[in-house]
């Protein structure tokens, strides 16, 4: 696949190819459509006797000295967090979705609606992640701190190449299937309204992973051996971004925490909680994401071994910290 630079009707010859994979993704689309209100809040209000984020995500388990209403009201913080950061990449993800189907616009019709409908979603989901931050404001303290701004982060990834755009959205989407599977889902102690908000943008989302995939690897036929090469450093330059947001995140997010617990921390249960929640951030948004079997299938079989080198020196530092 990158060995030439394809001809340029590749990519639509790519689409016509995978007419049967769009199709597929329009049915499930359409079987597992549900409604903010009348499916996923359905009158409910959040409860603060139990825990959002699950441990296995949340890392609260790790802080020994919490005690157990301190690890609770942490993964709250978290969970707030998570549904923030979901809201935040929605924003490029759905901009990005709607630039690329121009492509298809006049061509293949099958994924122009598979797309129409992958963006519809996601500005449903924004909706819903903005439904649950006022939810979560009317019961919690004041003093939360979102540390990046939605469209100012959009305006920057989207000015990055679209082979890297879809790369860090095939990861996204890919990795927040795994965090359902593997922690939210078999976790019966977390709110059940917060698990109910992602086991229903799950249901969604598992789409949109087969689509960032199909997209994903259109855009690759398009490129030169050079391009491809721009791109992975702009692969790179996104991952360092999203490690900077979480920084920022981590960091606000131990302050609120500090702040709304009801007692004082020593130094060292300070720096516990900052390493503790960086660590969680990063697995959470990067980690679960480079351990994806299927992800790092795709990206290995779309890269040269060089390219892969220079991705895994850059996520070194980031994974080991
Ligand atoms: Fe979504
Ligand atoms: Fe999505």
């Amino acid at each position: 696949m990158n060995a030439t630079a394809p001809l340029a009707h590749d990519a639509s010859a790519h689409s016509t190819i995978h007419t049967g994979r769009y199709a597929r993704c329009i049915s499930a689309s359409k079987r597992v459509r549900w409604d903010i209100d009348a499916d996923v809040i359905r009158g409910r209000q959040l409860d603060l006797s139990q825990p959002f984020l699950p441990n296995g995500l949340s890392k609260v388990d790790e802080l020994a000295f919490l005690s157990a209403a301190e690890a609770r009201l942490l993964s709250q913080i978290q969970g707030r967090t998570y549904a923030y950061i979901f809201g935040l990449v929605e924003r490029f993800i759905n901009a990005k979705v709607l630039e690329i189907s121009r492509d298809h616009w006049l061509e293949n019709q099958t994924a122009l609606e598979a797309l129409v409908r992958f963006s519809d979603e996601e500005l449903k989901h924004q909706e819903l992640f903005r439904r649950i931050e006022d939810m979560v404001a009317r019961v919690m303290p004041a003093g939360y701190r979102p540390a990046a701004e939605a469209n100012a982060v959009a305006e920057f990834v989207l000015g990055k190449s679209t082979w890297a755009v879809l790369g860090l959205t095939c990861f996204i989407e890919l990795f927040t299937q795994q965090h359902y599977t593997a922690s939210i889902a078999p976790d019966a102690d977390i709110s059940p309204l917060w698990k109910d908000v992602f086991t229903f943008h799950w249901k969604e989302e598992c789409q949109h992973a087969m689509l960032d995939e199909l997209e994903w690897v259109r855009e690759d036929g398009k490129l030169t051996a050079d391009e491809r090469d721009h791109a992975v450093s702009d692969l790179i330059e996104l991952v360092a971004a999203v490690d900077g947001i979480l920084q920022g995140q981590a960091t606000a997010d131990v302050e609120y925490f500090t702040a709304i617990a009801g007692r004082g921390f020593t130094a060292e249960e300070r720096s516990a909680l900052d390493a503790v929640v960086l660590r969680a951030y990063r697995w959470q948004y990067i980690g679960s994401g480079v351990q994806h079997p299927h992800f790092m299938r795709l990206l290995t079989s779309l890269t040269a071994p060089a390219q892969m080198t220079r991705i895994g020196e850059a996520l070194e530092p980031i994974l080991q910290a």
